[in-house]
């Protein structure tokens, strides 16, 4: 017999999917303002400031797991900050936020910046220490684990190339451009692979993975271990396999992780231990690049947006055009 109980709300109410596309169309709407100005500082203060605003127009007890550091440095969107107004009575939600991925990008006008969040039910997202990570992802449709952090580059090489049915020399490499990926770049050189250099952004270099257009196959190196955390979130959504491994060059970040709660350093973290339950990504582009078209003026001054917006619990993926105009 039916009941007449009313089933109990989910925290992440469909409707909060559109909510938060206009968190990061505020964001990068803001940052564009900055595009190519030499300020990664301003940039980024504005993107923070107005998706701090944008997100206190929200229905949600909403707090800060991931976001611009600790409160101490970071005077909004600090990890434990309340956000949302309806703190106390709204569903409570773990965010994760980088108002503004990519600031040198933006600062010198160049490719790929976006404004990115992930919300998920409390508890579903890892607090993670601003580190290092060492990172490997591929898209859907490979065995579970084809490829992990506990292999060298030739071994994830060769056992991916042979999961797509293609020689190595065939399979594309995404790697952050940085000296510290020498050795690596070397390795994947001297298999044949194609590899895509990218100056900055490895949470759009992740997702690229998972695009049939983007050619990209599997991105391999080390990035911002929050940045892994919100790569993870939109890998739950769309499919695909992530791996990550927190890096401590130091005791002072050993005793950051500690703080968050972390006591295993050697954890190989999967998309689960990173993103868990229901979970929304949504991701505005500030600059144009792979994943997005960046912000717009419109002749009558408004704005031209990009966005996209998925949903793990129904995988779901939505990509929205929006203009904006001031009144
Ligand atoms: P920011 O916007 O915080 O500068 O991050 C850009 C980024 O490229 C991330 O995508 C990446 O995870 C990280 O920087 C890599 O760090 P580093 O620039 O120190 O190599």
């Amino acid at each position: 017999m039916a009941s007449n109980t009313p089933a109990p709300a989910a925290a992440l109410d469909r409707t909060l999917i559109l909510e938060l596309v206009r968190v990061t169309e505020a964001a990068a709407i803001a940052a564009s303002a900055l595009v190519g100005r030499g300020d990664e500082n301003a940039a980024d203060a504005a993107a923070v400031d107005a998706m701090r605003r944008a997100f206190d127009l929200l229905d949600i007890d909403g707090t800060i797991v991931i976001g611009e550091g600790e409160r101490d440095h970071a005077p909004m969107l600090f990890v434990g900050e309340k956000l949302g107004r309806a703190q106390g009575s709204g569903p409570k939600i773990d965010l994760a936020v980088d108002p503004l991925e990519g600031t040198t990008n933006t600062a010198k006008g160049g490719h790929n910046a976006l404004a990115v969040l992930a919300a998920a039910e409390q508890g579903h997202l890892l607090n993670a220490p601003d580190v290092y990570m060492q990172k490997i992802a591929i898209g859907p449709g490979y065995p579970d684990g084809v490829v992990g952090l506990d292999k060298t580059a030739r071994e994830n090489i060769d056992a991916l190339a042979a999961a797509k049915g293609v020689d190595p020399q065939h399979i594309t490499v995404c790697v952050l451009d940085r000296p510290r990926h020498g050795e690596l770049i070397e390795e994947l050189r001297s298999i044949g692979c194609g590899i895509v250099l990218i100056p900055d952004g490895d949470i759009a270099g992740v997702i690229a993975t998972t695009e049939e257009d983007t050619a990209i196959d599997i991105y391999m190196g080390s990035g911002g271990a929050p940045e892994g955390v919100l790569a993870a979130a939109a890998l739950r959504c769309v499919g695909g396999q992530f791996s990550g491994r927190l890096i401590f060059r130091n005791e002072e970040e050993r005793a950051r992780a500690r703080a968050c709660g972390i006591t295993d350093f050697d954890r190989i973290y999967l998309i689960d231990d990173l993103a868990s339950g229901d979970c929304i990504f949504a991701a505005t582009g500030v600059t144009n690049g792979s994943l997005l078209d960046g912000v717009r003026r419109l002749r009558d001054g408004g704005f031209a947006t990009e966005s996209v917006v998925m949903r793990a619990s129904t995988g779901t993926v939505r990509w929205i055009h929006s203009e904006h105009r001031t009144a």
